[in-house]
């Protein structure tokens, strides 16, 4: 069986923290999809690390590391993340495994990604600029170059090929975007040779042998369940599914073989990038969370818009998921409000719904408010759920039974040790 691990907003829940955190359980890690635009961020022994493409189980040394069929890689990238680890004396080789089915993010994929974000003007995406939508566009009309492609000695025909084609769209884009191809081909260059010296395996047929063997694999979601292709507040959403259909076409696992659902959130709600955000606050109240939640990306250091978590949405990433176990991250953060507030329906064009509506926009949905007592103590330091606070405890138990899912880990501080299970 594989179990699942995914965020259940707009990304940036903790699913690198909590992923590290329970990798002594797992023989194997697995990404499926996204690619750099995911930051995920995990801290032990007071170091900080982020990760874009590698999984998060790559400080520990009972777990193979898998990047699947479904990840798109940036060679320039993966080679810096792989310069990261260097000091850490981990067994890349073995350890780390990339499927040959995963697509390569190309230097003009990254031009394309710009040029379109530069044409929207106002209404783009806020995309990370790091070629996720022109890479998956170029996967899905079946053009894309694959890292198995590059066992073949004709590798660089097929890359030439496509740049080429690359650079005849950017003139279609009425933008003007300045670049050295020479520049940025010298450094994927370099990046392909990294990356060719890695094991690629058909990661599907080593998942289904894992699995023969009873081996146990997590797989790590990225990006958020609002964030994914097909039921994100589209169009401002990433290209890849992120929900847990997504580990099924990504790894190669039947649904059947699914086991535990794990849904990870915050207490609160963020969003980097644009679109809508019916719960976001511009209020002094936004401010304390983005500055007490250090709310910058990952990937990007963009500050991330923050609000009161929206369980109307969260209601529906649990069901999209069928999410068995929750996460609730950072509830350290909300030590100090005096009340918590909680979105319980929205008012939509004079009706309250309780539902995301299609046409989800900046300004036509007004969130209704529960509201709870908040709690002061300082929780970074506590060990035991018996340890938090009662008004903590009561907002993890009013979730619960909105979300018909028990909150087995309460997340009080980045580091690993941080984490109170249930
Ligand atoms: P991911 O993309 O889901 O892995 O999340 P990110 O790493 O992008 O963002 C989560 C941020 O919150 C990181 O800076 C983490 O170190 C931090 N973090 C995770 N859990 C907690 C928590 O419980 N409390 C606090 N204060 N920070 C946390
Ligand atoms: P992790 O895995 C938060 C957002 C971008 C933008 C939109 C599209 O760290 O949670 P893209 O570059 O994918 O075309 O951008 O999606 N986005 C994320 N926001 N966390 C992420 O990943 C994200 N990956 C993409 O900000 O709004
Ligand atoms: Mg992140």
């Amino acid at each position: 069986m594989v179990d699942l691990l995914l965020g259940l907003q707009w990304g940036d829940e903790g699913k690198g923290k909590i992923v590290d955190v329970l990798t002594k359980d797992y023989d194997i890690i697995a990404r499926f999809q996204g690619g750099p635009n995911a930051g995920h961020t995990l801290e032990f022994d007071g170091i900080k690390h982020v990760l874009h493409t590698i999984p998060s189980g790559i400080f520990h040394k009972n777990a193979i590391n898998v990047v699947g069929n479904g990840v798109v890689i940036d060679p320039v990238i993966f080679k810096k993340e792989l310069d990261n680890l260097d000091k850490f004396n981990i067994d890349i080789i073995s350890k780390l495994l990339i499927s040959r089915k995963a697509h390569l993010i190309l230097p003009t994929h990254r031009l394309l990604d710009a040029a379109s974000e530069a044409s929207k003007g106002k209404a783009k995406i806020g995309s990370t600029l790091k070629g996720i939508g022109p890479t998956y566009m170029d996967k899905t009309g079946r053009n894309g170059m694959r890292v198995g492609d590059l066992e073949f000695e004709n590798w660089k025909d097929k890359y030439r090929a496509l740049a080429d084609k690359h650079e005849e769209l950017l003139g279609f884009h009425n933008v003007d975007i300045e670049y050295d191809l020479d520049e940025l081909e010298t450094e994927f260059f370099e990046g392909i040779a990294t990356l060719k010296k890695l094991t690629f395996i058909d990661s599907e047929q080593y998942i289904f042998d894992a699995m023969a063997s009873n081996k146990k694999i997590l797989a790590e979601g990225a990006q958020g369940s609002l964030l994914d292709i097909d039921f994100g507040t589209y169009p401002f959403v990433t290209s890849s599914n992120t929900t847990a259909a997504g580990a099924c076409t990504g790894l190669g696992v039947a649904p059947g073989k699914i086991g535990k659902v794990l849904g990870i959130f915050k207490a609160y709600t963020t969003r980097v990038g644009s679109g809508p955000f019916p719960t976001e606050l511009f209020d002094e109240d936004g401010e304390t969370m983005g500055r007490v939640g250090n709310e910058f990306g990952a990937t990007t250091g963009r500050p991330r818009r923050c609000g009161w978590l929206d369980l109307v949405a969260l209601k529906y990433a649990v069901q999209i998921n069928g999410v068995t176990e929750l996460m609730m991250m950072k509830a350290d953060v909300l030590s100090g409000f005096d009340t918590i507030k909680v979105c319980t329906a929205y008012n939509y064009k004079g009706e309250q719904i309780q539902h995301l509506p299609y046409n989800i926009e900046e300004d036509n949905v007004n969130p209704v408010y529960t509201e709870m007592k908040g709690w002061a103590k300082d929780l970074t330091k506590m060990t035991s759920a018996d340890e938090l606070p009662e008004a903590l405890q009561n907002y993890i138990i009013y979730l619960e039974k909105e979300l018909n899912v028990p909150i087995k880990i309460v997340s009080v501080g980045p580091d690993r040790t941080q984490t109170i299970f249930r």
